[in-house]
């Protein structure tokens, strides 16, 4: 039983002056950082004490890659020299810097941030580190269109079905396309909040609802259906890293009511017009 605790407690003792060889003693958390997809994580990391904040360095890297996430140099963030995509995602809390606090929010994240983040900091001669897991709780991204097929009438409008039933932040949809997969032709593409369709057969008939789209609805309005419409349509989302597709058959293409009462009302028309001038032809000989 002493045994035991002697052993532990000389791990203990063992496992400090390791830290204290390295000079300066940063915690971290005690264990990986788990955090939905699209969310805001904090990666803990301060020193007990901060005597002076000269000569102050904090580096936070990803292990795996040594990617910069963000750097504090000379009093000041170095944006510059970190990388390209943590710049807007990466925030450093200056305020808590006096505190000894050096920990990192990073925003909206995403699936590839999962790993490993270290946390350096160098003050005057001394320097330490601690090392941050996240884990992304990969909530799969999930896009569901519509399972039977769905008819319409030539002329009429129609709506397919396309949206994200996962939980995603609106920043979060980078791309979404409409193909027309049976003939492979890109109906639609919606990108950096536009959406365009290059496509000359459906150029001025698709359209998305704006207002749906930042509950991740990215139904497709189609106007005034003509028999080639019909096929498979598919929608496919991009967001935070991951991507998911769902389809929608519009097949059935019939004429609508309103066809065919005008179809009727021409060819009453026609044969009214005819025997008016039959009427007309006729008697006038007589004259
Ligand atoms: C450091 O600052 C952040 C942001 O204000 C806070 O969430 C965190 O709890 C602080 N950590 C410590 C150890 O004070
Ligand atoms: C489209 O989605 C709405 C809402 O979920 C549903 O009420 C409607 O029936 C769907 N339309 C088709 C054609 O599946
Ligand atoms: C998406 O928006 C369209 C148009 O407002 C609506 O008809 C459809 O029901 C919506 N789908 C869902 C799943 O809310």
């Amino acid at each position: 039983m002493l045994d035991l605790k002697m052993r532990g407690s000389s791990c203990v003792l063992m496992s400090v002056l390791l830290m204290i060889a390295d000079g300066l003693i940063v915690k971290g958390p005690s264990g990986p950082l788990v955090a939905p997809l699209g969310s805001s994580v904090v990666l803990p990391c301060s020193v007990h004490e901060l005597l002076s904040v000269k000569d102050l360095e904090v580096e936070w890297r990803r292990t795996d890659s040594e990617t910069l996430v963000h750097l504090y140099q000379d009093g000041e963030s170095r944006t510059e020299s970190q990388q390209q995509d943590y710049q807007d995602r990466a925030h450093f809390f200056t305020d808590q810097i006096q505190h000894g606090n050096f920990s990192l929010r990073l925003d909206d994240l995403r699936a590839e941030d999962e790993g490993q983040y270290k946390c350096k900091v160098y003050i005057q001669q001394e320097s330490g580190e601690t090392v941050v897991q996240i884990k992304v709780n990969a909530e799969r991204l999930r896009v569901s269109g519509t399972s039977r097929s769905i008819s319409a009438s030539v002329g009429e409008d129609v709506t397919l079905n396309c949206s994200v039933d996962s939980h995603i932040p609106p920043g979060d949809f980078e791309e979404v396309t409409w193909t027309k997969t049976d003939e492979d032709i890109q109906v639609l593409l919606y990108q950096d909040n536009e959406a365009h369709s290059s496509n000359e057969r459906y150029r001025d008939r698709v359209e998305l609802f704006p207002s749906e789209i930042p509950k991740g609805n990215f139904s497709l309005r189609l106007k005034s259906v003509r028999t080639e419409d019909k096929g498979v349509y598919m929608c496919q989302v991009f967001a935070g890293g991951l991507s998911a597709n769902a389809t929608v058959v519009l097949d059935q293409l019939g004429f609508s009511v309103v066809h065919i009462m005008m179809l009727i009302l021409c060819i009453s028309a026609s044969g009214s017009g005819l025997l008016l001038f039959c009427l007309i032809y006729c008697r006038s000989p007589t004259k």
